[in-house]
């Protein structure tokens, strides 16, 4: 998939759900369901966006307001949009609308296998603050808790 793609960024939605948790069973071996993505919708501290491209959905990414920090999670992108800049392009979104809302320091985890999230991580300012071992399951595997905090 070469062509220019025209990408849109908004609020997920309930409509949206079905689609996502599809994209999450195929991206991770301990995907959230469903009912994860329902449940969060109600919950006024967390924050999530979805990139469309072309109109249609292509992948997600959330944040959640725990005493102004922000805790990034479910960060995915279906495969065949990957490498086009549409998580980076959702992450900016997500932290920009996380700063509005006062949040000062964002955090994540990430396996440490995880070289493209890495990457796509570190160009957005997030520096590895330290490795929490066998955090992950299926496979086993430690991960890397990563920072971006205000200057
Ligand atoms: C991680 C993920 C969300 C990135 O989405 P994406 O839309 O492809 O991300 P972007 O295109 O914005 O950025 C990817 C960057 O990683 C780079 N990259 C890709 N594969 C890489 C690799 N094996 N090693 C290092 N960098 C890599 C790309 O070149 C790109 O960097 P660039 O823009 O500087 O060239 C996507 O790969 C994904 O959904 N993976 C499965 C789920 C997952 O692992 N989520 C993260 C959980 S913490």
């Amino acid at each position: 998939m070469n062509d220019i793609m025209r990408i849109e960024i908004r609020r997920l939605r309930a409509e949206d759900i079905e689609t996502i948790s599809r994209i999450e069973s195929e991206s991770f071996t301990t995907p959230w369901s469903a009912k994860d993505f329902r449940d969060l919708l109600a919950r006024d501290y967390c924050m999530y966006l979805v990139a469309l491209a072309d109109g249609e959905i292509a992948g997600c990414c959330g944040l959640t307001n725990i005493c102004q920090e922000g805790n990034i999670d479910n960060v995915v992108v279906a495969e065949r949009f990957r490498n086009r800049g549409i998580a980076f392009a959702m992450l900016k979104e997500l932290i920009a609308m996380g700063e509005e809302a006062g949040i000062r320091a964002f955090t994540l985890e990430v396996r440490v296998g995880n070289a493209a999230a890495i990457h796509l991580y570190e160009k957005l300012g997030f520096v590895s603050e330290g490795i929490r071992p066998g955090f992950y399951e299926k496979p086993t595997e430690d991960a890397s808790i990563m920072w971006r905090r205000h200057p």
